[in-house]
């Protein structure tokens, strides 16, 4: 079996977003109204990651519409973000019946997309929203003990926060979704620093 990863290098966010609405290689494609890419801005610095589309994204064909992304929106501007700083996506791209958590067979096939948006889009720090979207980079990782907190991956930042859903259902949830997310500047002032080139070390002139 093949995790799909050796895919034919798609050369635009756009045309990544194409191919993904013409996809069918697992069944979630079966129920979508419509499949989600991703949207935002192509030179974003910040990619945030959720983890499947819900109802009205299906609808629509958008990330984060719904009341979800009220809240994530609500938290950026705290920041302060706008979406349009940000590129957002999901660990899949077509909504799951239900909203039920996606499989790990989904979660695979879909895995070539996001690999391929993250080399095109090339940002300093990931954000990833819950628990799925977390293991998908960090797959010890726990997200109640790593939200909010400044994590490295392949020489980027990452930086887990809760899912605002988890946040819809429960205050204390909410509220340190809105003290994690200010740490967001310090996130990406610390990817500066991370990618800026080592400094020379002065060599004897001969
Ligand atoms: N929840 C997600 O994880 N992603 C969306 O796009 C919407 C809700
Ligand atoms: Fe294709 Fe991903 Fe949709 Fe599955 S979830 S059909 S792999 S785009």
């Amino acid at each position: 079996m093949t995790t799909g990863d050796t895919r034919p290098s798609w050369t635009s966010i756009e045309e990544i977003g194409d191919v993904v609405r013409s996809c069918t290689k697992c069944a979630l494609h079966k129920g979508r109204v419509n499949a989600v890419p991703g949207s935002g801005s192509a030179n974003a610095r910040i990619l945030i990651i959720g983890e499947g589309p819900g109802f009205n994204e299906d609808q629509q064909g958008l990330p984060f519409i719904g009341r979800s992304g009220k809240l994530l929106d609500e938290l950026l501007a705290t920041v302060p973000i706008v979406r349009g700083d940000v590129f957002i996506t999901n660990v899949v791209k077509c909504r799951p019946p239900d909203n039920r958590d996606p499989l790990p067979d989904e979660v695979i096939a879909c895995r070539p997309y996001l690999k391929r948006q993250m080399e095109l889009l090339d940002p300093r720090v990931i954000v990833t929203l819950g628990r799925h979207s977390l293991l998908r980079f960090y797959p010890e990782g726990k997200i109640s003990k790593d939200h909010g907190k400044i994590l490295r991956w392949e020489g980027r930042i990452l930086f887990p926060l809760y899912h605002p859903a988890a946040g819809l259902r429960n205050p204390a949830i909410k509220k340190q979704l809105q003290e994690d997310v200010l740490r967001l500047t310090e996130a990406v002032r610390e990817s500066i620093r991370l990618s800026a080139p080592a400094p020379q070390t002065p060599q004897p002139s001969t």
